[in-house]
């Protein structure tokens, strides 16, 4: 019976020691607040906060209090996030450790803000205030705050003044297009994966060429209708001036590929803007920088 109690007094002991000692060396307990509606002041900062961001007191880039993605797809973005963060290159002039761009992902049940404001505007305010207050992780600039607000049906990118030199609007507005169907069928992770996937090759590259959008393709569909037209023009034109010689068909075969060419390319690059649907840009922030997105 004493030997029972000794051992089972043993065992609390021991379990208790372990809890303690586990929380006051991580110094975090981690906070479940089931709180669905989030003002952007409140809102917890994942570097600083790392109880408070559904992390399990993870330092982190994403701050994801209601769990919007697993522990395990957030593990993968942090993960891609700090190969960028970490990518070598100086991108200031004064460089520490740590040297890329620094994205991070705020992804919020529903937005709570005093006011009438549209959901756009919720959004647009709510990350341009996360980017230039609360986490502000930059020292030139180079930062980008990707909001998520799933309630509300939103995201927005706003990006500090040297990552929006090469991560335009209108590249974040590509972007947000290409991507948007990931968030209507509520794929965050694969969603959030394409757009930084997006956002790296355009900061290394400087522009966002790589993108194919629609817009373009459907010039070159376009542009290829234009050229197939304009080169039976000519054949006909040509076998109309050369009746008689037995030629026609023989000499135009040449020109065909050429105007082919030539209508493909006019069509690709020429400005079919529309597609837009719901999306909303904001402009510049103030600051130099600027960002833009919409509803999904
Ligand atoms: C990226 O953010 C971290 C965390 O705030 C900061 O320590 C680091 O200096 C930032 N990197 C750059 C290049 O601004």
């Amino acid at each position: 019976m004493l030997l029972k109690s000794i051992m089972k007094f043993m065992y609390v002991s021991f379990v208790l020691f372990y809890v303690v000692k586990c929380v006051v060396t991580q110094n975090c307990i981690p906070e479940s607040p089931n709180q669905a509606s989030w003002s952007k002041e409140v809102f917890p900062n994942p570097q600083t906060d790392i109880g408070r961001c559904g992390r399990d007191c993870k330092t982190s880039w994403i701050c994801d209090p209601g769990q919007i993605l697993s522990s395990q797809r957030a593990d993968e973005l942090d993960f891609f996030i700090n190969e960028i963060a970490n990518s070598g290159k100086c991108e200031c002039s004064q460089c520490s450790g740590q040297d890329g761009f620094n994205i991070s992902v705020a992804l919020v049940p529903v937005i709570n803000s005093v006011g009438f404001s549209d959901k756009e505007t919720k959004a647009r305010e709510f990350a341009e205030y996360l980017r230039k207050k609360t986490w502000n992780f930059q020292i030139c600039g180079n930062n980008i705050v990707i909001l998520v607000s799933r309630d509300d049906r939103q995201v927005y990118t706003d990006a500090g003044p040297l990552a929006f030199q090469s991560l335009t609007l209108d590249c974040i507005e590509e972007v947000y297009e290409n991507v948007r169907p990931r968030f209507t069928e509520g794929h965050y992770y694969e969603g959030l994966r394409e757009m930084i996937e997006h956002y790296r090759t355009t900061l290394e590259n400087g522009n966002c060429n790589h993108i194919e959008t629609t817009d373009g393709v459907v010039g070159v569909i376009v542009g290829i209708a234009f050229g197939a037209v304009f080169v039976s023009i000519v054949i006909v034109g040509m076998c109309i001036c050369r009746r008689g010689s037995g030629s026609c068909y023989a000499a135009n075969t040449g020109h065909y590929g050429n105007h082919h060419r030539h209508g493909g390319g006019n069509g690709g690059g020429g400005g079919f803007s529309g597609g837009g649907g719901g999306g909303c840009s904001g402009g510049g922030g103030g600051d130099g920088g600027g960002g833009g997105g919409g509803g999904f």
